[in-house]
């Protein structure tokens, strides 16, 4: 079986500053990779490249096999939303929606006729949010945001889960409950990636990298 997702031989330039180089990364079904790195060091803008969000500057993308080079815009919306989940920095919730909406909004469109409603409730009662369906974002913390925006990630039953910072800014215990409800989605097959500085988030993980000068290096696990 390919994997999920693989880069060969990434580089990535803006203008004549060199963001990345020769990144080679591979990510399997079921598994969670953590990338650490010092700010300003281009994980971002590698979590986007991965996310076909931004193209590379050289090397190959392969999506469950499939090398994206020659797609169009088109085909990589395409393939973006049957594989794809994001969790941003920021939540980017709607404010005028309660969480339960939000949480639906994206999958009313892609998942039609097919109870979202029920699987919303589902996970947001999975994540401990249940009390708070009906709530609005300004009326949540930081921590349940985050949650909120996770379980949005998760209910399009993405492939590939792509997190940016995910416990960034949370105290030490909801930290911790953002990271379980992350490395769970491994037990459905999800394919998880987080960028993160959180080392005790790293050290869940399966497999750590650091990105350094461009490129991300192997960091053994203790
Ligand atoms: N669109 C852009 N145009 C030019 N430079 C950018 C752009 N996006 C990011 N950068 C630069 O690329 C570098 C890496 O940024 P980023 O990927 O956000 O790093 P990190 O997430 O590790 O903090 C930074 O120096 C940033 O200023
Ligand atoms: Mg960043």
């Amino acid at each position: 079986m390919s994997n999920l997702l693989e880069l060969r031989n990434i580089g990535k330039s803006y203008g004549d500053d060199v963001i990345l180089s020769n990144v080679w990364f591979a990510l399997n079904r079921g598994t969670a990779i953590a990338i650490v790195g010092h700010s300003g060091g281009g994980k971002t803008t590698l979590l986007s490249i991965m996310g076909l969000l931004q193209k590379p500057t050289s090397g190959q993308i392969l999506i469950d096999g499939q090398e994206i080079d020659s797609f169009d815009s088109h085909r990589m919306a395409k393939l973006r939303g049957q594989y794809l989940s994001f969790v941003f920095q920021r939540a980017r919730l709607i404010n005028s929606l309660t969480a339960l909406e939000n949480v639906m909004a994206p999958s009313w469109f892609i998942r039609n006729g097919e109870d979202v409603e029920q699987q919303a409730k589902a996970l947001l009662e999975q994540f401990g949010l249940s009390h708070r369906l009906h709530h609005k974002p300004q009326e949540l913390s930081l921590g349940q945001l985050r949650r909120i925006s996770l379980a949005r990630a998760l209910l399009l039953k993405p492939s590939i889960l792509l997190a940016d910072e995910p416990t960034n800014d949370l105290d030490p215990a909801l930290a911790e409950e953002v990271a379980q409800c992350l490395l769970q989605a491994r037990q459905s097959g999800v394919g998880v990636v987080i960028v993160t500085h959180d080392v005790g988030l790293a050290a869940q993980a399966d497999e750590i990298f650091r990105l350094e000068a461009g490129t991300l290096q192997p960091v053994a696990n203790q």
